[in-house]
């Protein structure tokens, strides 16, 4: 099965499942991204089954990687499997674990695209978690911002303060939005 088919069955059965994967629309948008920003490390919080991942690893050179965390135990390993039946294993590092408590990310060369799809309530911590690993052209993208705006209210403010960051609200989905940020030194 090519990965595209994979994709389309994975979405399937996360529907079946329950698993709050990221809609196709929204996996496109991050494949076609990687290609545009010519990403080459990428950092993702929030794997569950691993079709987002399996978006971000689609467009990826031979020498790219993605790292994604995950902290349930099942997720991991449900990724696991899909990563290995689609055959990009190779391209992928999985960290199982809270990435609020991971030290390693510190100590990580920076990242040229960073995913946020985590616990939504986090994401203001997950923003400052990841800004030694960020560079001037890093790409960052938030999912779910228009859905679980509550939320993420905390984030949603304190991103207005940083004024260095270009914010862009695409609203990919009928009912949410993504948001993409950048300091403006890639062209998108
Ligand atoms: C919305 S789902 C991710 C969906 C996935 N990105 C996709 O589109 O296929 C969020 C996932 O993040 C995991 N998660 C939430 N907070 C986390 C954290 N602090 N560290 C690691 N994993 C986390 C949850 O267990 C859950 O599986």
């Amino acid at each position: 099965m090519n990965l595209d088919n994979f994709l389309k069955d994975l979405k399937g059965r996360d529907l079946k499942n329950n698993v709050p994967s990221v809609s196709a629309t929204v996996g496109c948008f991050l494949a076609n991204l990687v290609k545009k920003a010519e990403a080459e490390r990428i950092l993702e919080i929030g794997t569950a089954h691993g079709y987002s991942t399996l978006h971000l690893v689609k467009n990826l050179p031979e020498s790219g990687k993605v790292i994604t965390y995950e902290f349930s135990k099942p997720s991991f390993e449900a990724a696991k499997i899909n990563f290995y039946q689609a055959r990009q294993e190779l391209k992928i590092e999985q960290r199982f674990g809270n990435v609020k408590a991971c030290k390693k990310l510190l100590k990580e060369r920076c990242f040229d695209l960073v995913f946020i799809d985590g616990q939504k309530t986090d994401t203001l911590s997950f923003w400052k978690l990841i800004q030694p690993v960020v560079h001037e052209k890093t790409i960052v993208v938030v999912d779910d911002v228009e859905k679980f705006s509550e939320k993420m209210k905390e984030f949603l403010e304190f991103i207005k303060t940083q004024s260095k960051w270009k914010t862009q609200f695409l609203p990919l989905d009928e009912d949410d939005s993504i948001l993409v940020l950048d300091r403006g030194k890639v062209k998108l």
